[in-house]
């Protein structure tokens, strides 16, 4: 077996067998196979595609490429959380800590942005001090400790996936569901979560753009999942508009301790309360879910969920004065209004354009190399369904280059559209599967 001969038939639109993608995952990890020979097969699986069967084998080769965390002794189930993906997309870092706050442990390792999409972990250092990077002992102890822990993916965590994650964005060859729910999968199955519940994200500022397309992915990540073990739960929700106001990392730092607070934007509650009511019932804890969801909005309304994220930002390093006081956060040196041009409704706030127009500020990466300004991003004050006046201000562009701001605002003016006549909302969460 060579890998030019695996290459080739997957070009040909072959079907590779588990000895193969086996081989070609092994070999690459231990730097056997360079990366211009496993671009050229991530490309054509991308072109051409796999089957359900070649997806699970990649995926559990990917799992099995590094450590499998032992999570037996926290003593309770732990039930991972994961998105597919989207924009302004803050929902684990508000959900997780009333997770918590309710007595069931969080032990959960995040991702950087990808492409037009966010990363918690990226937000998560927006925090100064935040430590995202711990060894696994002291990622359990703090579990133990406050009950949550929230980190970057350590290095010996599928790292199949994390050299393939970064090729793929490096190559264009991020949206694929195949690629995808083996990235995904193999993550969770890792860490070591008995249960797991996701965030499918569909819309413009996703990588599944039809419901179609999500449904499809859905019901093969809960197919991985059964064979490992794993029960999992989908949830589909909207990403044609960002999530919440913010995008951008310490932008959305600053909307999830409002949220925390109490002050939460209707879709951003809606999507909380479905996901977390379905992590709280898998984790055992209560079977009705509309219990569940007053549970979680106790905790909010409580002050518990709030104090709860004090206490996993600080066991992580983190400076909480920053939470207590975000004044204190370093503000970009531009704030940059766009204004409506017309009278009406917004009809469409496109999530990608935002997503590549708070990537060209600089809150995202366009090479892996890339450093990221946590300042900058765009404040959303009018979203879809919104009346708004000529000239009122549907954004702000957080900037700290004054003609990067204009050319963001350019960009940014594409992304609304606004109707004369009210528009029709569209629902947050779309299916469970
Ligand atoms: N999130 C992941 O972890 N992997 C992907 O491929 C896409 C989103």
């Amino acid at each position: 077996m060579n890998s030019q001969e695996i290459i080739a038939k997957k070009r040909d639109k072959k079907e590779l067998t588990k000895k193969e993608i086996e081989y070609f995952v092994k070999e690459y990890v231990k730097g056997n196979i360079p990366d211009y020979q496993a671009a050229a097969l991530v490309m054509a699986i991308y072109l051409n595609g796999m089957t359900k069967e070649e997806t699970t084998n990649l995926t559990l080769e990917m799992a099995n490429s590094g450590d499998i965390l032992d999570l037996s002794s926290l003593g309770k189930t732990v039930v991972d959380k994961h998105s597919t993906g989207g924009v302004g997309d803050k929902i684990t870092i508000i959900l997780m800590p009333v997770i918590a706050s309710l007595g069931i442990p969080v032990a959960k390792m995040s991702g950087r942005g990808l492409g037009f999409t966010g990363g918690t972990v990226d937000k998560l250092e927006s925090i100064p001090g935040y430590n995202t990077s711990v060894e696994i002992d002291k990622f359990i102890e703090n579990v133990k400790k406050t009950g949550i822990s929230i980190i970057g993916q350590t290095s010996n965590l599928a790292p199949a996936d994390k050299k393939l994650y970064a090729l793929r964005d490096s190559i264009g060859c991020v949206d694929n569901m195949s690629l995808i729910s083996s990235s995904i999968m193999s993550k969770k199955i890792a860490a070591g979560a008995e249960k797991i519940v996701l965030d499918v994200t569909v819309g413009s500022g996703a990588f599944m753009k039809t419901k179609e397309d999500a449904i499809y992915i859905a019901k093969m990540m809960k197919d991985i999942g059964k064979l490992a073990n794993r029960e999992t739960v989908c949830v589909l929700t909207n990403m044609n508009e960002p999530v919440g106001k913010a995008v951008g990392n310490t932008l959305e730092i600053l909307e999830t301790i409002e949220c925390l607070k109490g002050n939460i934007p209707e879709d951003i509650k809606e999507i909380i309360l479905a996901i977390g009511s379905y992590i709280i019932k898998l984790a055992g804890e209560g079977e009705n879910l509309e219990e569940n969801k007053e549970r979680i909005l106790e905790n909010i309304k409580n002050g518990k969920a709030y104090n709860k994220f004090l206490e996993l930002i600080q066991n992580q390093n983190g400076d909480i004065s920053y939470i207590k006081n975000p004044e204190k956060f370093q503000k970009a040196k531009y704030i940059m209004p766009l204004y409506a041009e017309k009278t009406g409704h917004i009809e469409k706030l496109d999530a990608r354009q935002v997503g590549v127009t708070s990537v060209h500020l600089g809150a995202g990466r366009i090479k892996k190399e890339d450093s990221i300004d946590h300042a900058v991003g765009i404040w959303l004050e009018k979203k879809i369904g919104d009346k708004v006046k000529q000239g009122d201000i549907l954004a702000y562009v957080h900037v700290n280059n004054e003609d990067t701001g204009k050319t963001a605002i350019e960009e940014l003016k594409q992304a609304y559209r606004i109707a004369d006549n009210p528009v029709k909302m569209e629902s947050y969460i779309l299916d469970i599967i």
